[in-house]
């Protein structure tokens, strides 16, 4: 097998590849591509490709519904990074709050100056930022890392409103029972001091901190955006912040735009730049790539179902195929496996009697068949 990189991927992950695997930068005709950040939405993929693993959470770099059609199975690694991005995002509500930054970039002009301590003591009143405990943060999204951050604000002493429609059982599991979970997403622009977002960017969610949104939110709002640089109009931050709408806004996606601009606190997509995140990406996006090309088992894909089949017989088979589509008949007489979402159903077989590959494939509606 072949496995293209298209990013630096901890080695710590490489290494569980099979030794058979050959990885690489340079790679050809690669069965597997290793992605974190790389945009492939303009890459023309080889007819090899099966699989893209992305190590991280966030899949707007990959074109995963064009992936689907052409029976490329895309998975990310939820859950991996998201300590790295809580405790970044903790850091956010602190560092906005207390004015931080200004305060660092002023302690900077007083090196050398033999009055310091004196000046300290004078300037110091026009940092004066509030304290967060007692306040109210608003959570857009309570998967890992939303989660994470409510359960983390509440032990800060916070009050911690959560909205989340499409929440997890596992999510709800791991939240807090404090936190108080919203339906009406009006209720977090209109009671929040501090607002987080830790959605995809997805069509419904483009935009969020914006123009209207913000419009309804408390005066002196503080935002946090360590998601992605889509979930908020540039324009409508700099209108809040200009106006005092907005007291501060930190962003881990700084454009032209939104950088230097007063009232705005970033870093370079920092929220996943930790050992342990990056390492724990690796692990997850190198097991679940392997174990899908050497044995067609899904796990964790943003466009396929997820589906296990233990070995236990001579010829296995993988097909992935439009929903709806019967290929019953022909992956008979043993063992099988299946799902679908989206419109894709995947089917996993084997038995002991030899598949007619050639047969699966000319049954409309499939898409790829793959022996194992
Ligand atoms: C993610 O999608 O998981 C984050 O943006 C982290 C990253 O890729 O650096």
């Amino acid at each position: 097998m072949k496995i293209k990189l298209y990013n630096k991927i901890a080695k710590c992950g490489l290494t569980r590849l099979p030794a058979t695997f050959q990885v690489g930068e340079e790679i050809r005709e690669e069965n597997g591509i290793l992605v974190r950040s790389a945009d492939l939405h303009e890459t023309a993929f080889p007819e090899s490709l099966a699989a893209i693993a992305r190590a991280g959470a966030g899949v707007n770099n990959i074109p995963v519904e064009k992936c689907a059609e052409q029976g490329i199975v895309v998975f990310n690694t939820p859950g991996a990074n998201a300590n790295a991005v809580k405790e970044l995002a903790v850091a956010a509500l602190l560092l906005t709050s207390r004015l931080v930054p200004d305060a660092m970039e002023y302690a900077k002009t007083l090196a050398g100056n033999p009055d310091a301590l004196k000046l300290v003591e004078k300037e110091k009143s026009r940092f004066v930022g509030p304290e967060i405990m007692g306040k109210t943060l608003g959570v857009i999204g309570l998967g890992a890392i939303g989660g994470g951050v409510a359960n983390a604000a509440l032990a800060l002493g916070m009050r911690v409103l959560g909205y989340d429609p499409y929440a997890s059982v596992d999510a709800a599991w791991a939240l807090d029972s404090a936190v108080e979970k919203v339906d009406d997403l009006d209720r977090i622009f209109k009671e929040s001091d501090y607002i987080t977002v830790h959605v995809p960017s997805l069509p419904s969610t483009k935009g969020i901190l914006g123009g209207a949104n913000i419009a309804k939110m408390r005066d002196g709002v503080r935002l946090l955006n360590l998601a992605r640089a889509d979930l908020a109009v540039d324009a409508d931050i700099l209108a809040g912040l200009e106006s005092g709408k907005i007291a501060a806004y930190y962003t881990d996606f700084p454009t032209g735009a939104l950088a230097g601009q007063k009232g705005v606190v970033a870093t370079p997509h920092l929220g996943a730049s930790t050992p342990e995140a990056e390492d724990n990406c690796a692990v997850m996006a190198c097991d679940q790539l392997a174990d899908y090309l050497v044995n067609g088992n899904i796990k964790n894909s943003v466009n396929m179902p997820a589906v296990k089949l233990g070995r236990s017989m001579e010829n296995r088979i993988g097909v992935i195929m439009k929903e709806g589509t019967d290929v019953e008949a022909l992956v008979a007489g043993g063992n099988l496996a299946r799902g679908t979402r989206g419109g894709y159903t995947y089917l996993l077989a084997e038995r002991d009697a030899a598949f007619d590959v050639e047969a699966i494939k000319s049954v409309g509606g499939v898409i790829r068949v793959t022996s194992y």
